[in-house]
């Protein structure tokens, strides 16, 4: 049988420091109300001054490894989803290789916002069934409160940060990533990003003065793209591996607003009880919220599950990974 990448293990981390609903009403003109209805977010964690992406990524990693009984120096590759990044360069990466003692890795960053997670998974899958490389570690992790306009109300109920990864080994089983549709659209770029600090528009007294360096995003524009486009490819992806709702287990959807999952959700004719939910603890971590999903709902799943993850995001970016889960619950 072909090689494909199994998921064998999987981590998460949140910083300890909690930014409520209810704290943001004493920052902005917002209501606890108004964030649930449209979000479904009623906290989300905020990692403290001083500290950056690779930190909670070296958090995440190091519970991963401790869980699959393997070294630091048994990964041979690291592919890490961000876009906060600890610096402009070198990559994070490098500084989580640097901090865990991966002495025998290499690695890089991917940019896909809120895809970078899913993207990055795409990119260890292949790097795995080339047979090159036994063990890849698969992070997203986004530290947004680095970006965020904590006096803009369109931006800063919606993020927070966090960091969550897996392992990447090959299976010859049949479990594994199976399938995936991946895809960019740059005319979407301005609906969503951060406009300046790169090349285009470098650090200045008028970037600052002009709020530059944070997150610009037309809300419902995005939303709009977000709920069209999550739904079709994830549709897509069940069509073509031939799978009804029924043979789904779970849905692993990006959590940027609980009402772009239910239309996920519901595109796929998909019951909730399959829906993996935690935006209510900790918003939109970007690349974070899908193997933060993994790491909180992992107990539930059972070897030979059928697993579908989405996202929508920045970019623009989106896609649909098909995974077999490849192991039972410790
Ligand atoms: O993860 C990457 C991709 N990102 C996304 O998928 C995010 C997509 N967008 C969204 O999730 C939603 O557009 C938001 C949550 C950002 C905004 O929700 P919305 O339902 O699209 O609200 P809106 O921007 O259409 O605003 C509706 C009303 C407006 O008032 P009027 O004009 O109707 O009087 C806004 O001024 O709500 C007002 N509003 C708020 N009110 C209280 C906007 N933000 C807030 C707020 N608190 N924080």
């Amino acid at each position: 049988m072909k090689i494909q990448a199994a998921i064998t293990a999987v981590g998460g981390y949140v910083p300890k420091d909690i930014l409520t609903n209810f704290d943001l009403e004493k920052m902005v003109d917002t209501t606890d109300e108004w964030i649930r209805a449209r979000t479904g977010i009623h906290e989300r964690h905020i990692l403290e001054k001083g500290k950056a992406s690779s930190d909670m990524a070296a958090e995440a990693v190091k519970i991963m490894l401790e869980k699959r009984g393997i070294s630091p120096l048994d990964i041979d590759v690291i592919i890490l989803g961000t876009v906060t990044g600890d610096y402009i360069f070198p990559a994070t990466a490098n500084v989580l290789a640097d901090k865990i003692g991966a002495k025998n890795a290499w690695g890089f960053d991917v940019s896909a916002a809120c895809s970078g997670f899913l993207f990055s998974l795409e990119t260890g899958s292949r790097f795995i069934q080339s047979g090159a490389y036994k063990k890849v570690v698969v992070i997203g992790v986004d530290k947004m409160s680095a970006i965020i306009d904590y006096t803009d109300r369109n931006t800063c109920i919606i993020f927070g940060d966090g960091a969550g990864c897996v392992l990447l080994e090959p299976n010859e089983e049949g479990y594994g990533i199976c399938d995936s549709i991946l895809k960019v659209d740059g005319s979407g770029r301005e609906w969503l990003y951060q406009p300046a600090g790169g090349s285009l528009l470098p650090p200045s007294e008028e970037t600052i003065r002009n709020k530059q360096h944070f997150v610009h995003q037309e809300g419902k524009t995005v939303f709009k793209f977000a709920v069209t486009n999550m739904a079709d490819v994830s549709y897509e992806i069940m069509q073509r591996n031939n799978l009804t709702a029924d043979d789904v287990n779970w849905l692993v959807p990006h959590q940027a607003n609980l009402r772009i999952i239910d239309a996920t959700a519901e595109r796929m004719g998909l019951d909730k009880s399959k829906v993996l939910v935690n935006i209510h603890r900790y918003g939109n971590t970007t690349s974070g919220t899908l193997p933060l999903c993994l790491f909180d709902f992992e107990k539930q799943f059972k070897k030979g599950d059928n697993l579908i993850f989405s996202t929508f995001g920045g970019g623009f970016t989106w896609g649909s990974i098909y995974v077999k889960w490849a192991y039972d619950p410790a």
